[in-house]
């Protein structure tokens, strides 16, 4: 595990807040407000976000930022798309709360999506709630980012959105761990910025939404230190969530950050493309 955290901390810095061992301060008596590197409200709210850290600057300097509204009569129809090849496998998976977001990560032979005959190895996914992305003006009550690195560290996200309504019955088959990981928080010395659980074989391929429209464009990791030029794949087409499904996936964070969106950043020169079978 050690060497695969190593892998993201010093190739993938989106996955800073998740992987680093700098974070995992190691006294007892360090309080939360130490371990957590950025919030999203307050003093540490997005807005300050580049003043915290020197490596945070692209947060505010950064052309390529995410997330965005998607205008979709803006978006430009691109008719040469190749299908996308998703190619996962059941793994022992486990459930990882750092405060800023629930993650599940997974390990090094799960599978990879195929994007314009790159391979990209699915390596960690998590939720946001409200979502990040816009449609329209429309923001969702969640929003899932599959994070997948290729072989020289190209990061590629697949984000799927959620509206309220149904439960997600992927998010289902977790429940009672995400349940365990919130009760946990509540009674735990808070000291420790990271949370594991082990939730036994989860099959991602459950998560295979339609892929046959979606939203392309280059952007950033989401937090600090908001590296940019990730290529986001965003699916059209919402599922559903339940609000207690919604609620669950909060309880385990610090209350800086329930809500853990960013709010949309300036599109500038970028287009966004849009893929439809
Ligand atoms: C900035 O990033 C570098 C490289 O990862 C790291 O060595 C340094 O400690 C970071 N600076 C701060 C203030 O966190
Ligand atoms: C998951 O872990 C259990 C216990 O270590 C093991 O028996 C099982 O084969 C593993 N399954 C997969 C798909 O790796």
């Amino acid at each position: 595990m050690a060497s695969r955290f190593d892998f993201f901390t010093s190739t993938i810095s989106l996955l800073i807040i998740l992987g680093s061992d700098a974070f995992t301060t190691s006294t007892s008596s360090t309080k939360v407000e130490e371990t957590l590197q950025f919030t999203y409200s307050g003093a540490m709210g997005p807005d300050k976000w580049a003043s915290l850290n020197p490596n945070f600057s692209l947060c505010a300097t950064g052309k390529l930022q995410s997330p965005i509204n998607i205008v979709s009569a803006r978006a430009v129809g691109n008719k040469k798309s190749k299908p996308l090849i998703r190619n996962y496998r059941a793994v022992n998976v486990s459930l990882v709360d750092n405060k800023y977001t629930v993650a599940i990560e997974y390990p090094d032979d799960t599978g990879d999506i195929t994007l314009d005959e790159k391979q990209y190895r699915l390596r960690q996914m998590h939720w946001h709630s409200p979502s990040e992305h816009r449609i329209n003006g429309n923001r969702f009550a969640a929003e899932l980012h599959m994070v997948h690195v290729s072989d020289d560290g190209k990061v590629l996200v697949v984000g799927t959105l959620f509206q309220l309504g149904r439960p997600d019955p992927v998010l289902q088959t977790i429940d009672k761990k995400l349940y365990e990981l919130g009760s946990e928080y509540i009674s735990r010395s808070r000291s420790r910025s990271r949370y594991y659980i082990q939730v036994g074989v989860f099959h991602p391929a459950e998560l295979r939404t339609s892929l046959s429209k979606y939203y392309k464009y280059t952007g950033s990791s989401s937090v600090p230190p908001c590296t940019e030029h990730l290529i986001y794949l965003i699916i059209a087409k919402p599922r559903s969530i339940s609000k207690q499904q919604v609620a669950a996936l909060k309880a385990p964070l610090d209350i800086r950050c329930k809500n853990n969106a960013r709010p949309c950043q300036p599109l500038n020169a970028r287009h966004v493309q849009l893929y439809q079978d």
